[in-house]
């Protein structure tokens, strides 16, 4: 195996900017929000911080529609405070690093402006315009991702526009060069500014099938999903490698792309030496209750062995080929607490058992900012106080499904994004410390438990274990085996605990993890001769796990 690069040494910490820190009183985080934290974050370990956009936007989908790919958005500060923080960042080993939505850009940037203004005009073709058919409608009868028609109406070109998200999002048009050559050359401008990598927003559609087709209705909108219809386009991997060439390849960055449904026999052209990125997010650990597609109101109660087969398949496809990036939230999901454990469970032992999870497995450890203090999903009273457009779009679809209006805000409630977007918890002043204004979204309820300053006194607290889990991986005896050693799992088929090993050069570690929420006893055979490196619980016994418990053994020579 080739040594290991410095972004496959450390962890990651994703930075929603507008819920991280204000520094302004606008009740919106900034740009030196984030400076200020610097020190906070050298503290957790982490080698690099993934910002989610904070170019120029009308903020629809809170800066996924990009007006312009080489500012920053006002509300965020300006280009000088992003030297600033790349600088800073670079003297605590802490690279930055940036969001390319490259599928769409706003209604807003001056490319779409221009390009619906008429059928002739220079960026005529940047876009994917088409013709209603014959009765009017729209082309096809995709639905886009976040809910209603795929195609809008443009008034001056009489044509429609396509949009995999939403209607102020239109889909960038890749076959056409320019565009591409656009598109490259603004990620080339950030790395001269000195980023450490990129990641890559919702690349899987990109390429759009040649012929456009209806797809079979699949709700009561009488509309199909779009993702079925567009996501992986044969031709893709054209596209992605020249993107590699052209702006990736002879820099020391890593790049990151959101990819679901890449499948395993085709990661070898995705990632790793002969692939597009560095490595690939995809979501079959995080969709569990989504067994047909994200619609929040068709849900199923999943076994612990199909989250552990999810994990076990990611780590076999990128054990030759490849990195893993291991996430379990990002600001599109809920909190993991939320997730992974049964109502009930004590808290700060389930943050910890992800946590350890997170930092035991092999690939870079990603932590969305929170996780680290073990933020929970919160639930606003009406739809009105929910800001995230998807939440919207759900909301409606679960009315077009037949709930009542109070069904479907408990729903939004249980699955919107927004759970993962309200702001940081600082400290036990008045709104957390996130801000002295009115902040965009509520706070959370609980942040006076939940908050950097009390967990700081707290020698038991998430935060804690935290720090002390970046050690044991990176900077411990055992970091070898943790970064590096090979995965197995095993009690493959038990429904109640989560084990795996970590095998390198004859020593090992072993994780266990309770997922319910009682005591859970296994063969203590498992264990045997091993010594505790950490653990959410005083004294593990063998053969037995309380409720939520979490345990990193370490067994070497005869044992292993
Ligand atoms: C990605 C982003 C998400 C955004 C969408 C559209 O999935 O993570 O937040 O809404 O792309 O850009």
């Amino acid at each position: 195996m080739e040594p290991l690069k410095w972004w496959q040494k450390t962890a990651v910490y994703q930075i929603y900017p507008r819920s991280f820190q204000d520094t302004t009183g606008s009740g919106e985080g900034d740009i030196q929000g984030i400076t200020q934290h610097l020190d906070y974050l050298a503290k957790l370990g982490v080698g690099a911080v993934w910002l989610t956009p904070i170019y120029p936007s009308p903020m629809v989908d809170n800066g996924y529609d990009i007006s312009d790919y080489t500012s920053i958005d006002g509300r965020y500060g300006t280009i000088e405070d992003m030297d600033t923080l790349i600088a800073e960042g670079k003297k605590r080993n802490i690279r930055v690093v940036m969001d390319l939505v490259y599928n769409h850009t706003s209604d807003q940037h001056a490319w779409f402006r221009e390009s619906k203004a008429s059928r002739t005009n220079a960026k005529a073709d940047w876009y994917i315009w088409r013709d209603a058919k014959e009765d009017g409608s729209a082309p096809t009868n995709w639905r886009s991702i976040f809910g209603g028609p795929a195609w809008t109406w443009c008034e001056e070109r009489q044509q429609y526009y396509l949009h995999t998200f939403a209607k102020e999002q239109p889909d960038l048009n890749w076959e056409n060069p320019d565009v591409r050559q656009a598109l490259y050359d603004a990620a080339n401008f950030w790395i001269a500014k000195g980023v450490g990598g990129f990641r890559i927003d919702a690349i899987v559609y990109i390429k759009k099938p040649a012929v456009f087709t209806d797809g079979p209705v699949d709700g009561a909108d009488g509309l199909s999903s779009i993702h079925k219809m567009i996501a992986n386009t044969p031709g893709i991997l054209d596209f992605l490698h020249e993107f590699r060439r052209k702006v990736f390849d002879g820099h020391d960055i890593f790049t990151v792309a959101e990819a679901n449904g890449v499948t395993p026999a085709d990661l070898p052209h995705w990632v790793g030496q002969d692939g597009a990125f560095s490595m690939l997010f995809e979501f079959s650990h995080v969709n569990l209750e989504f067994p047909e597609g994200e619609i929040w109101c068709r849900t199923y109660d999943w076994p612990l062995t199909k989250l552990k087969r999810a994990l076990t398949d990611s780590q076999k496809a990128t054990a030759e080929n490849g990195w893993y990036p291991i996430f379990f939230e990002n600001h599109d999901q809920i909190r993991s607490v939320s997730r992974y454990f049964p109502a009930g469970t004590d808290r700060k032992k389930a943050a910890k058992a992800m946590a350890t999870v997170l930092f035991t497995l092999r690939g870079t450890p990603f932590v969305y900012e929170g996780e680290e203090l073990g933020l929970a999903n919160t639930a606003f009273p009406s739809l009105d106080d929910y800001n995230d457009i998807s939440t919207h779009g759900q909301y409606q679809i679960a009315l077009d499904e037949g709930y009542l209006p109070a069904e479907a805000l408990r729903i939004v409630q249980a699955h919107s994004r927004d759970n993962a977007r309200t702001p940081m918890q600082w400290s036990t002043a008045p709104q957390a410390g996130f801000t002295d204004g009115t902040p965009w979204l509520p706070v959370h309820g609980d942040y006076a438990d939940w908050c950097v300053e009390t967990e700081e006194k707290d020698p038991d607290s998430v935060l804690r274990y935290y720090r002390q889990l970046e050690k044991l991986r990176f900077q411990s005896d055992a970091s070898p085996i943790l970064l590096a050693g090979r995965y197995d799992e095993l009690l493959a088929e038990d429904e109640e605990i989560y084990a795996f090993k970590r095998t390198l050069d004859g020593q090992a570690t072993i994780t266990l993890v309770n997922f319910t929420n009682k005591n859970v006893d296994y063969t203590a055979y498992l264990t045997q001769g091993a010594a505790v490196l950490l653990g959410n619980y005083d004294d593990p016994q063998p053969g037995r796990l309380r409720p939520a418990e979490a345990v990193v053994y370490r067994i070497g020579g005869e044992s292993c």
